[in-house]
């Protein structure tokens, strides 16, 4: 890499404005030098101020812990939170951090070589108190450890850079997981919590100890050009968690993981009835999935909150259990509606459709079995799917059927092994048109019936992202 003179000021923190002013009175190798460096970004905001994780002590040298660098940098850097805002740029080397907590009107930028490496060390992992729409932690009743990067009761937050790398160093987790030596519940790579106006884009995400991505009780978030991945047997490593959130975009991202790829949820029976705070308005496109235990997108299980209004668009699995998959149980109460997808190409599927009401998994025998879920509104259409061992699996809850489903224009060529029925529905109603092979008797074939999908944009789909530079930094 081409290294440019750097000019500072004793506060290690730049305006782009001042840099400009310095440079615009040096001679041409450094504007050739800094038209070369300089780099393009779209985000939702630009910032006035930049500094390097070196200004604060940061060794990129894959063993010096960073945890320190990072702490003392966010928390300088907020102090520009209302003065145009600040970036911390992270540049190429190997570095290892504990968990930082993000600020707001601020911007996490990786460049492409830079890889994060979270910490081993579990002493160094902070303890936060349980959800409160789940009421336990996943892996364990207690509290749990907090992701490794962490932001709550935050406005205006990106997190993004030219593909570079945050790799979570699971195996140690996954390990504890699998002895069951876990009294709390694991790390997630990035959570963020009560926060408005997020951003995380252009970065490879590796081997997370549990979840990768999880905004929650969060709105306006914009996901874009994640590559995540993680070995097929990892447990638990979800990609993308939208988790009581509104208005969310995903878009253009890449996973291969060990669960689902997309798992849409709201809270968990009791706990998640009583928070009340649903996922809606969200918006899943372009998405490519590997995971051949799981699904592409699941809706649910933990779904107490409600999801509605999810419109899903373009979407390609391999080797993945699932399409789109609704998990509930009774006990979580809720509601999943009005959901649209269109345009899956799925090659190598257990089962292309699939609908649970008995997922079970409940956080304390406390839950409420008169909470019965309502799924409702439910359509899918357009879909080509080859090398499938189930069409469909479609099981609604005694008493409390699953309603109002639509299904057209769907294609699926069953493997060479074929199993038969090749749909299995109980407790569902709806319809299906031109669809193969021929549906269960729940859902009868009519004449040219083409599923609803919504026309109107969501209000997420007009945020536009600016262009920001950043110019010779590294
Ligand atoms: C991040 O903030 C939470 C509270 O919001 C706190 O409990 C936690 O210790 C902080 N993490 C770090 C690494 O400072
Ligand atoms: C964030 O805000 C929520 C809801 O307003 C509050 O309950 C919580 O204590 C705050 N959390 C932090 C870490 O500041
Ligand atoms: C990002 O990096 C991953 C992992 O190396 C790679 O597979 C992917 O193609 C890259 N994406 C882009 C857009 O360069
Ligand atoms: C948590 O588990 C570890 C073993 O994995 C054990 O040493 C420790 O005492 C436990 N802590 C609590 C609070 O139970
Ligand atoms: C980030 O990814 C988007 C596509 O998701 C692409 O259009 C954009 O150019 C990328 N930006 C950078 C800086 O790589
Ligand atoms: C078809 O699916 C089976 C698993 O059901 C898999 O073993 C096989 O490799 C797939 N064939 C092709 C051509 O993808
Ligand atoms: C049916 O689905 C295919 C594959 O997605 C698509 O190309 C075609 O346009 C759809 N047909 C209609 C009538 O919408
Ligand atoms: C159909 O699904 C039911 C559960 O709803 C299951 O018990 C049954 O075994 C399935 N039938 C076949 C033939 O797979």
């Amino acid at each position: 890499m081409k290294l440019c003179p750097r000019v500072r000021n004793s506060s290690y923190v730049i305006g782009v404005i001042s840099i400009v002013l310095i440079l615009g009175s040096l001679n041409v190798n450094v504007v050739e030098c800094n038209k070369l460096d300089s780099i393009e970004y779209p985000a939702i905001n630009c910032r006035k101020h930049n500094a390097l994780l070196t200004d604060f002590g940061g060794v990129g040298d894959g063993k010096t812990s960073n945890t320190k660098a990072f702490e003392s940098a966010i928390s300088k850097l907020s102090q520009y939170a209302s003065d145009g805002g600040a970036q911390l740029i992270v540049p190429p080397g190997k570095w290892l951090t504990g968990p930082f907590n993000l600020t707001s009107h601020f911007t996490l930028f990786l460049h492409k070589e830079a890889v994060l490496l979270a910490s081993q060390i579990e002493s160094e992992w902070p303890q936060l108190p349980v959800l409160p729409s789940y009421g336990r932690g996943r892996d364990a009743p207690g509290g749990r450890f907090s992701s490794l990067i962490f932001g709550a009761n935050l406005t205006d937050v990106v997190i993004t850079g030219q593909n570079g790398t945050i790799d979570g160093q699971g195996s140690y987790w996954w390990d504890k997981f699998h002895k069951q030596q876990l009294n709390l519940t694991r790390p997630y790579m990035i959570e963020i919590m009560y926060s408005d106006q997020i951003q995380i884009s252009n970065l490879t995400l590796v081997n997370s100890p549990s979840w990768f991505v999880h905004p929650i009780y969060s709105s306006n978030i914009i996901i874009q050009g994640l590559t995540i991945l993680a070995p097929v047997d990892s447990p638990n490593t979800d990609g993308i968690d939208p988790d009581s959130c509104t208005n969310t975009r995903i878009e253009d991202c890449y996973i291969v993981s060990g669960d689902d790829c997309v798992a849409v949820k709201s809270g968990w029976d009791q706990y998640g009835i009583k928070f009340r705070k649903p996922t809606e308005h969200l918006i899943i496109r372009r998405l490519t999935c590997i995971s051949p235990d799981s699904a592409m997108i699941a809706l649910g299980s933990e779904m107490s909150g409600g999801i509605q209004d999810v419109r899903v668009e373009d979407i390609v699995a391999i080797n993945t259990e699932s399409a789109i998959r609704i998990k509930t149980a009774i006990g979580r109460g809720g509601y999943v509606k009005n959901i649209f997808a269109k345009g899956m190409t799925l090659n190598t599927m257990k089962y292309v459709f699939w609908m649970t009401g008995s997922y079970g998994s409940h956080p304390d025998p406390g839950f409420d079995p008169k909470a019965l879920p309502q799924i409702t509104g439910i359509n899918y259409k357009d879909v080509v799917a080859k090398n499938v061992t189930y069409s469909a699996r479609l099981d609604g809850i005694s008493n409390d059927p699953f309603t109002g489903i639509c299904i057209s224009n769907v294609t699926i060529q069953v493997s060479e092994q074929q199993k038969k029925p090749q749909w299995n529905c109980t407790d569902i109603v709806g319809v299906t048109s031109n669809v193969i092979p021929n549906p269960c008797p729940l859902l009868p074939q009519k004449e040219k019936i083409n599923c609803p999908f919504p026309n109107d944009k969501l209000p997420i789909d007009n945020v536009q992202l600016k262009t920001c530079s950043l110019e010779n930094v590294f």
